[in-house]
């Protein structure tokens, strides 16, 4: 059974994340989203809440589970036996920076592959801080993100005005 990993901000999730999970776990026998502290970005939302909102999102899917993680995310695939990191490519513009990544993750550890999927074409412009800034401007995001974290977003954002 092929264990992957889709390692992610998550800040929020949003439907092109989903979409890519799905994707992987009909192919994987398991996937772990893997939610990473990465502090340097400055995230909206806490690692907790981040990943309540993954759980929340992802509970029909029996292959999948959900972790977090800070550090190298060739380290965490091998803590829990992964083969394979998960990434989504939504356009060209994504390529340099994934094909870099995915290098630099092999030098590291040869044993692990990356796998890219790529979303529907709904999502190929959407983004976690697109996301954030639509709501912190009072648009409608329902068709971008799952109804819990459109409600997180709007209890996050109207908090902090
Ligand atoms: N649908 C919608 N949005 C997507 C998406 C998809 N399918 N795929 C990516 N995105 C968005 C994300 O929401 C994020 O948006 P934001 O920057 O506006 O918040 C943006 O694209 C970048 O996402 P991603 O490429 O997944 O980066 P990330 O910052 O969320 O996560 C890590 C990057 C954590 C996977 C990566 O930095 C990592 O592995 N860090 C650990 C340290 C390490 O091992 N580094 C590698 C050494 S070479």
């Amino acid at each position: 059974m092929k264990i992957a990993i889709y390692p992610g901000t998550f800040d929020p999730v949003t439907n092109g994340h989903l979409d890519i999970l799905q994707r992987a776990a009909s192919v994987f026998g398991e996937v772990y989203i893997a939610v990473a502290h990465n502090l340097h970005k400055n995230p909206l939302f806490t690692i907790d809440e981040r990943i309540e909102m993954v759980k929340r999102c992802t509970s029909q899917y029996s292959n999948v589970k959900i972790d977090q993680f800070d550090g190298l995310a060739v380290e965490y695939a091998r803590q829990v036996s992964a083969s394979v990191i998960i990434r989504g490519l939504r356009a060209i513009s994504d390529f340099d920076y994934e094909f870099q990544m995915a290098l630099m993750n092999r030098h590291m550890n040869d044993n692990i592959d990356t796998v890219f999927f790529m979303p529907h074409e709904d999502y190929t412009y959407l983004s976690s801080s697109t996301v954030r800034e639509i709501v912190r401007f009072g648009g409608d995001v329902s068709e971008f993100v799952p109804e819990y974290v459109k409600n997180e977003l709007i209890r996050k954002l109207r908090s902090k005005s």
